[in-house]
């Protein structure tokens, strides 16, 4: 290990994010969380996961399930995450989660769960309300927790889960720490760190192609692997107005005009933004040339790691080997945790 990265390990800020492999990951996933766990693997001792777990709430069928847990570990790698830099592994292979999730949900209000953004989000979308459901964010706390996690990047839509994280991590340290003051940390450590959010406001919300925030759940996606002709296909249908097309075109509401903005990045996004406010040839300054410039803007950040997910799909024998050795790193991290956990809730130290 070099000297600046053992530095960095030595300065201990610990980072932890996870997506669910419930579907193929789109470009909203990269911009609101992806990138920065990349940029991150920099700051800090960095671990990420596939939330096969979680996916569970969402897809019934086992191969299925396999598959995007796969793919979303080859995503990760293809897209910038270092197995030399961070920590990648399957959620399910450190079974210590599920342990502390059910010691965790013995402190948790039923009341924060039935107000719970995401859950009364998909019951409205009449996904059936299970227990699995209304437990996830018990089990996302867990997952934050269970490694003395300092910062948890994420999109914004996952705010709200942070702060539960953050409320039932105090709640089981004054339940069994004497003389815990969360308002004092330094008098008396808890048993469970309490983790900070990490949301690039910037970034916070990508729209998909009608103007909803993106999500796999509302069809609107535009992927970042699989088949170019349907991406491209979502790009050129993004939604916009009946401004003609010579005419300056309005900044606010417009997916198109977002995308640009986060896809192009400042310096080629400021020509763009100079051409959309003005009225110029329909040929430069109709939607449709601003919808080709996406186009062009997908393939320069998106083609290289393509290029790569699909050397590593070839390649399953490593990535195999690297979830492998994630899990076997994120389970000695996890380890002094649980003990202190079960020591402190009166459960035998485990045995196997
Ligand atoms: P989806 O909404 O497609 O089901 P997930 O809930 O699996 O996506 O999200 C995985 C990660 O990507 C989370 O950290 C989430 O905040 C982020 N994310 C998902 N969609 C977006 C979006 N449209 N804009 C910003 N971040 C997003
Ligand atoms: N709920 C997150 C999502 O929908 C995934 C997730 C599960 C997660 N556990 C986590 C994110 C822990 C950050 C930390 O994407």
């Amino acid at each position: 290990m070099d000297i600046a990265r053992r530095a960095l390990q030595e300065s201990g800020m610990r980072i932890l994010s996870g997506v669910q492999s419930s579907g193929r990951l789109h470009v909203g996933n990269y911009y609101g969380a992806i990138r920065q766990f990349v940029k991150l693997q920099d700051e800090g001792e960095a671990l990420y996961f596939i939330a096969n777990l979680h996916a569970l709430t969402s897809l019934r069928d086992g191969k299925r399930a396999r598959e995007l847990t796969f793919e979303t570990a080859v995503a990760f790698l293809a897209l910038g995450v270092d197995p030399s830099r961070s920590v990648l592994f399957r959620q399910s292979d450190v079974p210590e989660v599920l342990e502390l999730y059910w010691i965790l949900g013995t402190v948790v209000p039923k009341a924060n769960l039935e107000r719970a953004h995401s859950y009364k989000d998909k019951v409205a979308k009449e996904i059936p309300p299970d227990f699995g459901l209304f437990a996830y964010p018990v089990l996302m706390a867990a997952d934050i927790l269970l490694y003395d996690t300092d910062v948890v990047p994420v999109g914004k839509d996952q705010k709200q889960h942070l702060e539960f994280a953050e409320d039932w991590a105090t709640k089981l340290n004054v339940a069994y720490v004497p003389g815990y003051d969360p308002n004092d940390q330094a008098k008396k450590p808890g048993l469970l760190k309490l983790p900070a959010a990490r949301i690039q406001d910037e970034t916070a919300v990508i729209p998909g192609i009608d103007g909803q925030k993106m999500s796999k759940s509302y069809g609107n996606t535009i992927d970042l692997f699989g088949e170019l002709k349907p991406i491209e296909k979502a790009i050129m249908s993004i939604k916009t107005d009946s401004t003609p097309p010579d005419a300056p075109k309005p900044t606010e509401n417009q997916p198109l005009y977002d995308l640009l903005k986060v896809m192009l990045g400042p310096a080629d996004f400021a020509a763009v933004d100079a051409r959309w406010r003005s009225s110029g040839d329909p040929k430069t300054h109709g939607y449709g040339a601003f919808k080709k410039e996406l186009v062009a803007a997908y393939h320069a950040t998106f083609d290289g790691p393509r290029r790569r997910y699909d050397e590593l799909m070839a390649d399953r024998d490593e990535v195999e080997r690297i979830l492998t050795q994630g899990a076997q790193r994120a389970r000695a991290m996890a380890a002094p945790v649980i003990t202190r956990i079960r020591e402190a809730v009166g459960i035998p130290p485990a045995t196997w």
